[in-house]
């Protein structure tokens, strides 16, 4: 059986995107600083989905997993963006 097309390949993309809702101000600087430094590894996390105070630790620790992928670490400058961002929408 087949669905109509343009449902499919909304949900194709969507699926490819790696979430299924847009992010918060998805056009704004800060929010493609994070979806592309945090969603090298994994799909960006929606910024709701934790607390100002859990993004904190999480962004900490996912520098330790850049330094075992032999990634460059991420500037404080960039890091506080990506904070920043998360923060001003976090759950
Ligand atoms: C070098 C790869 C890599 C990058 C880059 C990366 N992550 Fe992760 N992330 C992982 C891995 C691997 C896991 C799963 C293992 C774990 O949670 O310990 C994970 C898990 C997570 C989780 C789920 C934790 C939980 O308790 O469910 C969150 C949230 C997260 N990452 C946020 C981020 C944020 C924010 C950034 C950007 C600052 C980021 N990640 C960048 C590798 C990465």
């Amino acid at each position: 059986m087949r669905g109509p097309l343009p449902a499919a390949a909304v949900a194709l993309l969507l699926a490819l995107a790696g979430c299924s809702r847009p992010l918060p101000d998805a056009d704004s600087p800060a929010a493609v600083a994070y979806a592309q430094q945090c969603g090298l590894c994994h799909p960006p996390h929606q910024p709701s989905s934790m607390t100002a105070e859990m993004w904190k630790i999480q962004v900490a620790r996912m520098m330790e997993m850049r330094t075992r992928r032999g990634l460059p670490p991420l500037t404080a400058a960039e890091q506080q963006v990506i904070l920043d961002y998360l923060t001003s929408h976090a759950g």
